[in-house]
């Protein structure tokens, strides 16, 4: 827990004021961690993170609707406030920034974000408006909190490097700081959606790990080709066939562009659906993601 306990905030402007008597107590790098609430291990992560970084660390909790491009999604999407705070408390953030959308979207908005080429592939192809939404909303959070350093974690890659892109080419002055995926004992990564999943659709949703992982196994005994890399992601699918595949492709890890001979950073991509759930996920070739007892 942090020393002075958790603040409160709503708006900019008190968001401004909390961070800067923060810092008359303890100058110094002002971390922020951006959330859309519904909080687990892997958010918490990412705070301990920004603890062990910076001497002021701020969360915000906002369910952002412009990145939803399916109203029921935003309806249904889980909004647990009082837990999230209890749990941004325990894990030592300074200053929750839960605001209201008029907070962020005032009447007369009307300036959006644009990340293009990153954007046009994997969840933005299926997701129209999707990117527009989080690079808008994910620059009005760094400039309202005027952070010197921001975590994101590598479970959303594609998000990861839009962010990346946009803090970049719009002089934000902020270290965009990744940090490794959370999963499950059986390598299931966490996810805000995974409440959704019965014990049955759990199970299920092993496949996605388990696809990459045959991709990593492969890799490591030497097969370099992406479409054989693909094909085996396919395959292994194929064992599961509860679950609905989007796309399963291996690419760049920062362009996201297909390449044709993969290396170590090569980034296996998953998106599927578990008994109307969907699931991302990924990993580069050169890692091994740990299945726990069921993998093998
Ligand atoms: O990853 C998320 O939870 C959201 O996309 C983010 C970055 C908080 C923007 O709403």
């Amino acid at each position: 827990m942090s020393a002075a306990g958790l603040v409160v905030v709503r708006d900019v402007a008190a968001l401004r004021a909390a961070i800067a008597a923060r810092q008359d107590a303890r100058p110094g790098s002002v971390g922020l961690v951006p959330t859309m609430g519904a909080l687990h291990e892997g958010h918490l992560t990412l705070v301990t993170h920004a603890r062990a970084v910076c001497a002021v660390v701020v969360a915000s909790v906002f369910v952002n609707p412009t990145q939803f491009n399916d109203p029921r999604d935003l309806a249904a999407y889980p909004r647990t406030e009082a837990a999230d705070l209890a749990l941004l408390e325990a894990a030592g953030c300074d200053i929750a920034f839960v605001p209201a959308p008029s907070a962020l979207y005032p009447a007369g908005f009307a300036t959006h974000v644009e990340v293009s080429g990153l954007t046009e592939v994997l969840e933005g192809a299926l997701r129209p408006g999707h990117f527009r939404g989080v690079a808008t909303v994910v620059t009005l959070l760094l400039r309202a909190a005027r952070p010197t350093h921001a975590f994101f974690g590598e479970k959303d890659w594609q998000q990861l490097q839009v962010i990346r892109r946009l803090a970049a080419d719009l002089l934000l002055d902020v270290t965009i700081v990744p940090v490794p995926t959370v999963r499950d004992a059986h390598g299931l990564a966490l996810s805000s959606r995974n409440a959704r999943l019965d014990a049955t659709a759990r199970a299920q949703a092993r496949a996605l790990p388990r696809a990459i992982v045959a991709a990593q196994r492969a890799f490591a005994a030497g097969e370099r080709r992406a479409e054989a890399l693909e094909a085996m992601l396919q395959a292994s699918f194929a064992q599961e066939p509860a679950v609905r595949v989007d796309y399963a492709l291996v690419a760049h890890g920062e362009t996201l562009r297909p390449v044709d001979v993969a290396d170590a950073t090569t980034r296996v991509l998953l998106a599927a659906h578990v008994q109307g759930v969907r699931l991302i996920d990924n990993a580069a070739l050169g890692e091994r993601i740990d299945l726990g007892t069921g993998g093998d």
